[in-house]
């Protein structure tokens, strides 16, 4: 049995417009994720949030079930079309409310709130005036955050600023897989997308600082260790550039305060509008990075492949994949771990997501088992605990998720809960893994 220092936290993660349903209800505005789910072929089979766990009407039973599990912490995230339905202007009280209610059933439950600012639902008025192309998003963020902290900074003292910037960048405004849906090859808008965001997350840093000044305030960023194909110096090099375009890019600007040179020169034309002071503000300090970490990547040279990365994404065969298809590979967290904390020391580091998805079934007698979601999280664990033994802050880890919820573009298709949800009835049933992580976390230790 390995013992974990005792205020270490355990727990849970999720997001609003994952979990919380109640789309039209209580004055909430439309976000991109209600434009995109609805729009034909976005999604698999055309699912939405519409409904999802409905957790905005069940979430007393849910905290009941975080109590249940014993954990100390509750990562979830604010809708911001909840508090203002337009992104600016009118503020909806009703949306205040809920998360008033909310934040009041945790900390009577003794679970601290964890809240995360940005977590992918952008208000769809402000899309409609560019999103986060648009500069002045920045500032609306800045304006909502002040909004959601002078009410609830009372009670919440861990936020998070912005979740998986990259993601948020690449995928909603490159690849397309994601809202708002852009897909642009010359990555000036995944780029320009990305410097809003990061400015919003720097000023959002400064109100809270204000507002809450006995808050520790950090973002969720996702890191993937990029490893070489073969020893080949070329497929070294490959992985490196990898690296550089999908981590360091963006982690140097928060945390350095400096775009890299590599990566500008990688990006060439297509980088983003920098003005004076911006810098400044992204790089504005923070308490702690948020890792959210799943899986790695292997990267070998291809002189064929887009220029300038040249570079091909290859799997491995015959390793274990999640229903993700991602690869289980949990050495990569104590590798990733070990490179931030080198390069930019921060004072703290939580892992603010891990878990995996699996096809998970109710069997015979109601029960669902999910050995490779128990494993996936016990070998996590191991991991962050070497790299914690060899120095490195660690002083959280939130499994992601408490319960099963809608994946993005994958629907209700992929089940990442340790908490299953049956969709029809709202039925939840703790799975195997919840069972297993009560255990550690009421040992506060792992065997
Ligand atoms: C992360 C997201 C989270 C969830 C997991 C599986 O990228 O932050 O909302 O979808 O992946």
């Amino acid at each position: 049995m390995k013992q974990f220092p005792k205020d270490f936290i355990w727990g849970v993660a999720a997001s609003s417009y994952q979990i919380e349903g109640a789309a039209d209800v209580g004055g909430r505005g439309e976000s991109i994720w209600d434009r995109f789910s609805h729009t034909p072929g976005k999604t698999f089979n055309g699912e939405t949030g519409d409904v999802a766990c409905d957790h905005y009407h069940l979430y007393e039973n849910d905290v009941k079930l975080m109590a249940e599990l014993g954990v100390k912490s509750y990562r979830f995230s604010i809708a911001w079309p909840r508090i203002l339905p337009r992104g600016r202007g009118r503020v909806n009280e009703a949306g205040l409310d809920f998360y008033d209610r909310l934040v009041d059933k945790l900390i009577e439950a003794g679970i601290d709130p964890l809240a995360t600012l940005y977590h992918w639902d952008l208000p769809q008025a402000l899309d409609d005036e560019g999103g986060w192309l648009n500069r002045e998003t920045a500032d609306h963020f800045a304006h909502y955050t002040d909004v959601v902290s002078k009410r609830l900074g009372d009670r919440i003292k861990m936020w998070g600023t912005i979740n998986e910037p990259i993601c948020v960048a690449m995928l909603g405004y490159f690849t397309g897989m994601h809202a708002p849906g852009h897909q642009d090859e010359t990555m000036q808008e995944m780029n320009t997308a990305l410097h809003h965001l990061l400015l919003g997350h720097g000023k959002a840093v400064r109100v809270l600082r204000q507002n809450v000044p006995d808050a520790k305030v950090g973002a969720m960023i996702n890191i993937y260790p990029i490893y070489p194909a073969t020893e080949a110096e070329e497929d070294k090099a490959a992985a490196e550039r990898f690296y550089m375009y999908h981590n360091h890019w963006f982690t140097a600007a928060m945390y350095t305060g400096e775009y890299p040179a590599e990566g500008l020169r990688l990006f060439g034309r297509a980088t983003p509008d920098i003005q004076d002071g911006d810098m400044d503000i992204i790089s504005t300090p923070t308490d702690y990075i948020g890792l959210n970490y799943y899986s790695r990547l292997i990267a070998a040279y291809d002189p064929e492949a887009n220029k300038p990365l040249q570079v091909k994404i290859v799997k491995e065969p015959d390793v274990e994949y999640t229903a993700m298809d991602w690869e289980v590979f949990p050495d990569g967290l104590h590798d990733v771990l070990t490179r931030i904390y080198k390069e930019y020391k921060p004072k703290e580091i939580i892992i603010a997501e891990n878990g995996c998805a699996v096809n998970d079934v109710v069997n015979e007698d109601g029960k669902v088992i999910d050995p490779q979601r128990v494993s996936y999280i016990k070998r996590h664990i191991h991991a962050m605990q070497k790299t914690m033994q060899e120095g490195v802050p660690v002083k959280g880890y939130y499994v992601w998720s408490l319960m099963d919820n809608f994946e993005w573009s994958y629907g209700f298709s992929k089940r990442f809960g340790i908490i299953y949800v049956d969709y029809e009835t709202q039925k939840r049933i703790p799975k195997e893994s919840y069972y297993t992580y009560q255990k550690i976390v009421k040992n506060n230790a792992i065997n």
